[in-house]
C-alpha cells in the first residue's frame, strides 16, 4: 500500500470552544476559574501515573509485528473472498463500523468488486433473527470470511452467531473450516481461544489491558480496515501523534483534557446530555462510537472510594445537515441541559457543483454556482451560531480532512478525553459492571451452568402486575 506523505502539523485536530464560554454565551457561559477549579492537576498526575494499567495508549507504539501480520492476512482475504462478516457486539463491533464507514467509500459494497478491491464488509452486532435470515440470503457462506471478535470470549450474542456460523460452515465447507473463519479474543481467558484453538483458526488476541471499547486501534479494528483497503499504518500514526499532543498537561493545550474539562465543567451546571453532531456522513458512526465510549466508561453508580455518585451524560447521536430538520429546535429553544459538541471537516474529499438552473426563480437560484462544500459550511456556521444565540452551550472539532491519519488521531483523543473525564469526575471509567449484569442475568434466563442464584434473583423480582399493561 502507498503511504502519503504530509506535514503532520498541517492535519492536526483543532478545538474551538469559544462558544461555551462566558465571553460569547454570557451568563450560560462557563468561565476560565471555573474550569480552573476543577481537579485538574491530581487528573493529569493520575493520567501518567496510571499510564502503564491503560495499555490502549500504546497500541499506536507497539503493534509493529502484528500490524504486519493483519497487512499479510487481509491481503489474503481481499484475493480469496467477496465478503468479510465480522461477528461481535459493542466494543468489538462499534469500531469496525465506524472507521469503515469514515475511511472507505460511502456506498462501498455496492461498488462493482474492481473498483471496491476488496471483499463487502458487514458488520453483525446484533442477534435480531430477522437480520442474522437477512445476512445469509446475500452472502455465499463459500466466498465469505467471517472474522468472530469477542474479548471477552463469552459474551451470548458472539457466541450465538458463532455457532450459527460454524454449523453452517461445517455443512458447506466439512471438518475443516479454518479457511472461512478467523478469530480475535483474549490469548487465554473465555470460550473463543477453545473453540479456536480446537478449529485450528488464524488468531488474532485483545491485548491485555485494552477493554473492548478501547480496542479500535488493536486486531478488533485493524483487521477488518485492512481488509477494506484502509492505510492502517496512517490510522496508527494519526493516534501515535495525537498521544504526543495530549502529553501536555497543560489543560488549555490539550484538547483532549480540555473537551473533558469543559464537559464536566458543564455537567456541574446540569448539562447532563452531550450530543455530538458531525457535519459528514463519513463521521456519523464515529458518533455511535463515541456514544458507547462515554456512556459505558462514564455511567458510573460509584465513585473510586466507594460513595454512590450516579455519574455520567447522556450521549446523543446526531447527524449534519440531516437532523437540523429534525433535533436542532430542542438544541436552540430546549432545556439548557446539554452540550452540543460539533465534529466538522474543513474539506471534503469530493466537491458537489451545484449547476445553474431555474435563473428566473431567485429564491431557488441564489444556490447557483456554489457548491455543496459551500452550502454545508455555511449550515454548520449557522447552525454554531443559533445554537451558540440561544444560550446553549456547543464548542467544534475541526478535523483539516477525513482521512486514516485524522481518524487516528480524532478515535485517540476522544479514548484521552474518556479517560481524563473518568479522572476528573473520581470514577473507573474502565470497568462496566451494569453491562455485566444483564450479561449475567441472560445467562441465568437461558440456563448457562453456574448461574442458578442469579436465576433464583430473577425469579424473585417483583411480579409484573396486569392492571398496569394496557390492551
Ligand atoms: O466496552 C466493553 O467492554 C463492552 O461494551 C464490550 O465491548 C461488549 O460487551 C462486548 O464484549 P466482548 O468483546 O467481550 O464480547
Amino acid at each position: 500500500m502507498e503511504h502519503r506523505t504530509f506535514d503532520r502539523e498541517t492535519m492536526r485536530i483543532t478545538v474551538d470552544y469559544n462558544n461555551m464560554m462566558q465571553e460569547t454565551l454570557g451568563a450560560r457561559g462557563l468561565t476560565v476559574d471555573e474550569l480552573k477549579a476543577l481537579p485538574l492537576e491530581a487528573a493529569a498526575k493520575a493520567m501518567h501515573a496510571k499510564r502503564d494499567q491503560m495499555k490502549w495508549r500504546e497500541l499506536p507504539h507497539n503493534q509493529d509485528e502484528i500490524v504486519a501480520e493483519i497487512e499479510a492476512v487481509a491481503k489474503d482475504v481481499r484475493a480469496r473472498f467477496d465478503n468479510f462478516v465480522v461477528l461481535g457486539i459493542g466494543g468489538s463491533a462499534l469500531g469496525p463500523i465506524a472507521v469503515q464507514q469514515a475511511l472507505s467509500h460511502l456506498h462501498y459494497n455496492d461498488l462493482p468488486k474492481e473498483k471496491r478491491g476488496g471483499p463487502r464488509l458487514f458488520v453483525e452486532d446484533n442477534i435480531d433473527p430477522e437480520r442474522m435470515n437477512a445476512l445469509l440470503d446475500v452472502i455465499d457462506v463459500k466466498k465469505t470470511c467471517f472474522n468472530v471478535i469477542t474479548k471477552s470470549g463469552s459474551t451470548s450474542e458472539t457466541m450465538s452467531q458463532l455457532l450459527i456460523v460454524t454449523d453452517l460452515l461445517h455443512k458447506t465447507l466439512g471438518e475443516d473450516i479454518s479457511t472461512n473463519l478467523i478469530a480475535t479474543t483474549d490469548h487465554v481467558k473465555g470460550n473463543l481461544i477453545k473453540i479456536a484453538k480446537r478449529e485450528n483458526l488464524t488468531t488474532f488476541y485483545v491485548p491485555d489491558g485494552v477493554g473492548g471499547r478501547f480496542s479500535e486501534l488493536c486486531p478488533v479494528g485493524l483487521l477488518a480496515a485492512a481488509v477494506c483497503g484502509i492505510d492502517i499504518r496512517m490510522l496508527l500514526a494519526g493516534a501515535a501523534y495525537m498521544d504526543e499532543i495530549t502529553q501536555n498537561d497543560n489543560v488549555f493545550e490539550n484538547p483532549a483534557y480540555l473537551m473533558a474539562a469543559l464537559q464536566v465543567a458543564a455537567m456541574k451546571r446540569g448539562a447532563n446530555i452531550h450530543v455530538l453532531m458531525p457535519y459528514a456522513d463519513s463521521l456519523k458512526y464515529i458518533a455511535d462510537w463515541y456514544a458507547q465510549l462515554w456512556a459505558e466508561s462514564l455511567g458510573k453508580r460509584v465513585g473510586n472510594d466507594g460513595t454512590e455518585i450516579y455519574a455520567g451524560q447522556t450521549p446523543v447521536k446526531s447527524l449534519g445537515v440531516t437532523d437540523q430538520h429534525s433535533q436542532v429546535q430542542l438544541y436552540t429553544e430546549g432545556p439548557f441541559d446539554k452540550v452540543v459538541t460539533f465534529l466538522s471537516v474543513d474539506r471534503y474529499r469530493k466537491t458537489m457543483q451545484i449547476p445553474d438552473g431555474y435563473l428566473d426563480i431567485p429564491d431557488v437560484s441564489f444556490l447557483c454556482g456554489h457548491t455543496q462544500n459551500e452550502l454545508i459550511a455555511a449550515e454548520e456556521a449557522a447552525t454554531e451560531y443559533a445554537v451558540m444565540k440561544s444560550g446553549h452551550m456547543n464548542y467544534a472539532i475541526r478535523l483539516p480532512e477525513v482521512n486514516a491519519f485524522t481518524v487516528g488521531e480524532l478515535l485517540y483523543m476522544f479514548e484521552i478525553q474518556t479517560a481524563f473525564a473518568g479522572e476528573l469526575l473520581e470514577l473507573n471509567a474502565f470497568d462496566q459492571p451494569g453491562v455485566e449484569e444483564g450479561k449475567k442475568a441472560t445467562y441465568a434466563l437461558l440456563g448457562k451452568p453456574g448461574f442458578a442464584e442469579k436465576k433464583a434473583e430473577l425469579d424473585a423480582a417483583p411480579a409484573k402486575l396486569p392492571a398496569y399493561i394496557v390492551k
